[in-house]
């Protein structure tokens, strides 16, 4: 038996099987690669599900994390801490207009925040959008659209209304003056890699705007860089009511953080919502640090091989390949046949560590700072990994 192997049946032995039996088990990883328990080497294209975007072992994270750790590691939220204060001042930054922060551990608990803090408008209504993806928590999985992940928990709290995705005669009819707020994703990452058309967000911002109703991007896939931009909404101009972010925000350390602007960023009063650890200061050391490098350069990185990158797959003008959608660095390459999975079990074997969220779509994320030549021999392997999928 092989060292994973053991680990393996151990793992199956204590774990519940939430997340069916695990492929690999890693031991260390070292900027854009990981190492697993046998010692052999793969090119991480999935980072964590768009979460590690410095690679691992990133010495500024490491650095920022022991350092603030030896000096302070957790206070209540009865009191205040540097690292917490400059990270919202920096979201706050991100977000545009007069903002404020609630921090959290993770995604599901930002949009948890931000479901709160939408109730609070003292409309019930809020609209989501068919083919989403907010997490797990129940308020979240009640904004979440796919059937087999609600149905087993209902009934969940109630209120929202799913409408087609991209859809903006859709969304005019559906929002009126009990609307709370509009939540969408401006990539649905977790449902293929499905952009917004040109026009919808500024479009949404009119409409809320006019109804007296919020308007909430869930950016925990697409923020934090992943897509070029620190906020990819904001390319676009628009300034949201509520933003949720979490994933590349901690490098991997677990930080997320629901932003309000405006009138929004009052609604959250003493007593309507709380968290032990969320603005915990090394999580906040962690996310300051990613920020830094961020600002630093790797923004930059993110367009420069996430456009290369479409254009070589592309190039490869294969048959089993459709087009490369996404923006920066969170790709979706379509495929012809629903042979998703099979190709990701192909590339594991072959040393890259890619997903299928949609049996058609292989979801490319890689570490932000992959430059182009550690992404070439991907689409170099490529052809022979959908052609080994398809048999
Ligand atoms: C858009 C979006 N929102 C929320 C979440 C939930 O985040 P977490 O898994 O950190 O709870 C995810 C996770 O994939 C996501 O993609």
């Amino acid at each position: 038996m092989t060292r994973q192997e053991k680990l393996l049946e151990r793992y199956d032995a204590v774990m519940m099987n939430a997340f069916g039996s695990p492929k690999r088990v890693f031991s260390h990883g070292e900027g854009v690669y990981l190492v697993d328990a046998d010692g052999n080497r793969y090119l991480d294209l999935l980072a964590g599900i768009a979460v590690n975007s410095l690679g691992h072992g990133h010495p500024a994270v490491t650095a920022a994390i022991t350092s603030q750790l030896s000096r302070l590691g957790h206070v209540s939220n009865f009191f205040a801490t540097e690292a917490q204060v400059r990270l919202a001042e920096r979201l706050a930054a991100a977000a545009g207009g007069d903002a404020r922060v609630f921090f959290t551990n993770s995604g599901t608990e930002a949009v948890e925040a931000a479901f709160k803090a939408a109730r609070l408008t003292g409309r019930s209504k809020v609209i989501a959008m068919e083919g989403s993806f907010h997490g797990r928590t129940m308020g979240a999985l009640a904004l979440t659209h796919t059937p087999k992940y609600r149905q087993p928990f209902e009934p969940l709290p109630g209120g929202v209304e799913f409408i087609p995705f991209g859809d903006l005669d859709a969304l005019s009819r559906a929002v009126d003056d009990s609307t709370a707020a509009v939540l969408l994703e401006v990539i649905q990452g977790e449902n293929g890699i499905v952009e917004v058309p040109d026009g919808y967000l500024e479009a949404a911002r009119r409409i809320t705007r006019e109804a007296g109703a919020l308007l909430w991007i869930d950016e925990v896939q697409t923020g934090l860089g992943r897509c070029g931009e620190l906020l990819l909404h904001r390319a676009d101009g628009v300034v949201a009511d509520l933003i949720t972010v979490a994933k590349g925000l901690g490098n991997g350390f677990p930080v997320g953080a629901c932003i309000a602007t405006g009138d929004a960023a009052h609604l959250i009063q003493p007593g309507n919502h709380g968290s032990t650890f969320g603005g915990n200061p090394v999580a906040a050391a962690a996310a300051n640090a990613v920020l830094d490098e961020l600002e630093a350069g790797v923004l930059d990185n993110v367009s420069d091989v996430g456009d290369w990158f479409v254009a070589a797959v592309e190039a490869l003008q294969h048959p089993l390949i459709d087009h490369v959608r996404g923006r920066g660095l969170l790709r979706g390459i379509v495929l012809t046949a629903d042979i998703g999975p099979a190709v990701v079990d192909a590339a594991l074997g072959a040393g890259f560590v890619i997903n299928a969220p949609r049996p058609n779509v292989l979801r490319i994320a890689p570490p932000l700072v992959i430059t182009r030549d550690e992404l070439r021999p991907f689409v170099d392997a490529l052809p022979g990994l959908l052609e080994a999928a398809h048999g």
